[in-house]
């Protein structure tokens, strides 16, 4: 898969099945997140954790507003260490060069923020999954095998505007 049809085919997916990512497929998008460029080459201030306990993800998802991991098997959350728009920047480059590794694998993902929101207040459930103490989680990416497949995308699904200055 070239990274132009990873880039098209990646979709944020609502629905997997219970089957368990593989584990070196995990250790792949992990190094695809640490690979992304991240401001000033400061990559002390950032954290994954790789949660694949059911138990963990559900304790997460029972906290707060209950937002779901869509029965994802395994989620990564990127944590950072200074809560500015540089690092939230960075992790987001972090998050999608996961997603497109995991579509690279032939994984589904979709990038989560709702799900993170109870572990910012919650400092007793944010130790329990180990976020290191001075980090606040950012966002956080779901991964499985998609219960539907995934529409084949050739191209681009979404409209942003844009100028041209010649
Ligand atoms: C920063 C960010 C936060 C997101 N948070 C959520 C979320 O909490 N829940 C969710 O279902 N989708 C979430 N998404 C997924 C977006 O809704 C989705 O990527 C967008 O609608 C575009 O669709 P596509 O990913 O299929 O191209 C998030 C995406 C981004 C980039």
């Amino acid at each position: 898969m070239s990274i132009q049809e990873a880039i098209y085919a990646r979709q944020a997916t609502r629905s997997f099945t219970t089957e368990a990512v593989p584990e070196e497929k995990l250790q792949k998008i992990i190094i695809a997140g640490q690979a992304a460029p991240v401001g000033m080459g400061q990559y002390e201030n950032y954290h994954f954790t790789t949660i694949t306990s059911a138990a963990a993800i559900a304790k997460i998802e029972a906290a707060g507003s209950g937002h779901p991991y869509y029965g994802a098997p395994a989620v990564v959350i990127i944590s950072i260490k200074n809560n500015g728009p540089m690092e939230q920047v960075s992790a987001g480059a972090m998050v999608e060069n996961m997603a497109l590794l995991a579509t690279e694998q032939d994984l589904a993902s979709c990038v989560v923020a709702g799900a993170l929101q109870p572990l910012l207040k919650d400092e007793k459930l944010a130790s329990e999954i180990k976020i290191p103490a001075g980090f606040v989680p950012c966002i956080s990416l779901a991964v499985g095998y998609p219960k539907e497949h995934l529409k084949p995308a050739a191209s681009n699904r979404h409209e942003v505007a844009s100028d041209d200055i010649n």
